[in-house]
């Protein structure tokens, strides 16, 4: 009996040497297996890698010494850096707090005159600095004078002569019914801008174009003074959906910033720029009107990294990808929805869209706007909320909104 029983317990004993060493392996091969399968620790790109300091092909010229240099889509803030003279006319800035630009040809000289003189008399509590960036369009001593008159002699007006160059190497575009300087215009907006020496004069950097004009009863208060007094970053009125055709790829290549950097999409990105299935929403801020710290699209790392990456792509130029799409979504990924805001105590019209104040509608609407209808065969359209389409657009109500 105790020899059975001892030869069952040594079996027993031994079975439970090689069953246990059997889960042991077991449980060991799947832990391996299982650290083999599980996602790598996501090491992000250092942005300043993908940033190219490269010396581009585009050009500006001092408008006091006449001299031209090459642009630097890297601003390196240096000591010591001579400032950038300026050939103010009517009279020099008194603050440097913010500038509105524009960016005109000549052809356009009738509505830029209307925007300018709107411009004036909204801000004629505090009249700032405007600044035009032109290819030598307005080089022209009467013209200039003529333009420094419609803003009135409290208004500082400068011009800025820049150069696009034909670029042989770049793509070429699949849409061939806009003119080559709409691209060079997408991309001046996109990243350009605010490397352009003129720009670290101010704080702030309000964007027009000439078929943008604001509009209200009285004068305005600065908007620029909002944006220091409230911290903000990034402000806008109207918000719009782009064209799919002119966003072919953007959304995929947006991806891949985000995984570069191991950044999972923010709560207002999925919000606003998510749609169905995970499809692009195609929702945009309406970015011919725009205010920016000037620091934000020059000196945030990562979002120099994006913009640098959908320069590179030539996307711009491939498929008219439009600084609205580009700004919006790097916008909504990494600012905080605090520091973005819709400006709604004022009016605003983008040739023939346009939206008025909060709070004013109907006829006191129509009574504004009236005189800015000055095309006879042009249909406009009232967005009420300032938003299209005027529902479900996820963009509409998702900022902040300044009413004053
Ligand atoms: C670009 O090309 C146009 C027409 O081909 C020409 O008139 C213009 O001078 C060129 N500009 C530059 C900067 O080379
Ligand atoms: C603009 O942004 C920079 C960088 O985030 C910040 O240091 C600066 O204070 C901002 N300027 C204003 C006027 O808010």
């Amino acid at each position: 009996m105790r020899r059975v029983r001892n030869r069952c317990t040594s079996r027993f004993r031994c079975s439970c040497i090689v069953s246990c060493s059997l889960i042991g392996f077991i449980f060991f091969a799947i832990k391996f297996n299982s650290k083999q399968t599980q996602p790598s620790v996501c090491v992000p790109k250092n942005p300043d890698n993908e940033v190219i300091d490269r010396q581009d092909e585009w050009q500006y010229k001092n408008s006091v010494t006449g001299q031209w240099y090459h642009w630097r889509t890297l601003y390196i803030e240096q000591k010591n850096q001579a400032e950038w003279r300026v050939n103010w006319l009517n009279v020099a800035p008194e603050s440097y707090l913010g500038v509105i630009v524009y960016l005109a040809v000549y052809s356009e000289i009738q509505s830029l005159k209307i925007s300018l003189a709107q411009l004036s008399r909204l801000l004629s509590n505090n009249p700032r600095p405007v600044v035009i960036f032109h290819e030598g369009d307005f080089s022209d001593n009467d013209i200039q004078q003529s333009l420094a008159q419609t803003l009135g002699i409290r208004t500082p007006l400068a011009f800025e002569q820049i150069k696009f160059s034909n670029n042989s190497f770049r793509t070429k575009p699949v849409h061939r019914r806009f003119p080559p300087k709409y691209f060079h215009m997408c991309r001046f907006f996109t990243l350009m801008l605010p490397s352009h020496p003129l720009l670290t004069l101010f704080s702030f950097y309000w964007r027009l174009d000439t078929h943008s004009y604001i509009f209200g009863r009285k004068p305005i208060e600065d908007p620029f003074d909002i944006m220091q007094n409230r911290k903000i970053q990034y402000a806008f009125t109207m918000v719009n959906v782009d064209d799919e055709l002119h966003a072919y790829g953007l959304w995929s290549i947006f991806h891949e910033f985000l995984k570069d950097h191991c950044l999972e999409p923010s709560t207002a990105f999925r919000i606003t720029q998510t749609g169905w299935f995970d499809s692009y929403s195609l929702a945009i801020i309406f970015t011919n009107f725009a205010i920016a710290n000037v620091s934000l699209f020059r000196d945030h790392s990562l979002i120099r990294a994006w913009l640098h990456k959908v320069d590179l792509n030539g996307g711009i130029y491939r498929h008219r990808w439009g600084d609205a799409p580009i700004h919006t979504l790097i916008l909504t990924q990494l600012i905080p929805r605090t520091q973005v805001a819709r400006f709604r105590y004022f009016g605003y019209m983008h040739r023939n869209e346009y939206v008025c104040a909060t709070g004013i509608n109907g006829r006191f609407c129509k009574a504004q706007t009236k005189p800015l209808f000055t095309g006879p065969e042009t249909s406009y359209y009232y967005h009420p909320a300032g938003c299209n389409p005027h529902d479900g657009n996820p963009l509409c109500h998702y900022y902040p909104e300044i009413t004053l």
